[in-house]
């Protein structure tokens, strides 16, 4: 039987910390067919949607906002940690599970009334994507999906996300 993603990712225990399962993407990306599978798998969820820009988080989210910017002639944007982006940026915080972390776009990332898509490689808690949202409506543009390869249900991270559509290949609890 042919393969599927799921058959690619990696569950590792105890990481980062005890009790913690991982769900790691790097043997996915890592064989050109798991690779291809895993892009192939987030372009039949963008299906049809109209969009100008991707806007990909770092630094997993790289790995796939790129090659579909291209497969979709389009841009890719960078939404980045702090401190990172040399030019005039706008910037958000969002709380992790244990204190807080800020994110930061390039103040012309998104031209007023563009319409994006975010990647990612993982939606977990939501924090991420949702200071992403922000940002994106910061700078006047709309998102119109946000796409990922892997969805930790039990974090409920798509309700943060209320009024975006919200799309992810695998699941996990
Ligand atoms: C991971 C992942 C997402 C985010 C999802 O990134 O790549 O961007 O966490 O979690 P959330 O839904 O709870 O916000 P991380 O910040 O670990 O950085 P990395 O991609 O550089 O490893
Ligand atoms: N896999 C990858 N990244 C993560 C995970 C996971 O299970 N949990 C939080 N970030």
């Amino acid at each position: 039987m042919s393969k599927s993603v799921k058959d690619y990712v990696r569950s590792i225990s105890d990481f980062p910390e005890e009790g913690v399962l991982f769900r790691d993407i790097t043997p996915v990306i890592q064989d050109p067919q798991g690779f291809r599978l895993a892009l192939e798998g987030m372009q039949e969820l963008i299906g049809d949607t109209q969009f100008d820009v991707i806007v990909a988080a770092e630094s997993r989210g790289f790995l796939f906002g790129a090659p579909l910017a291209d497969r979709y002639g389009k841009g890719v944007t960078l939404l980045r940690k702090k401190g990172k982006l040399p030019w005039k940026t706008v910037s958000q915080s969002y709380e992790l599970e244990y204190g807080s972390a800020e994110v930061e776009m390039h103040e012309d990332a998104i031209l007023p009334g563009q319409k994006v898509l975010i990647v990612d490689d993982l939606i977990a808690t939501g924090g991420t994507v949702e200071a992403a949202v922000k940002l994106v409506e910061k700078l006047g543009g709309e998102v119109v999906m946000a796409v990922f390869l892997m969805e930790l249900t039990d974090l409920k991270g798509r309700e943060r996300l209320k009024g975006c559509e919200v799309k992810s290949v695998i699941k996990y609890e």
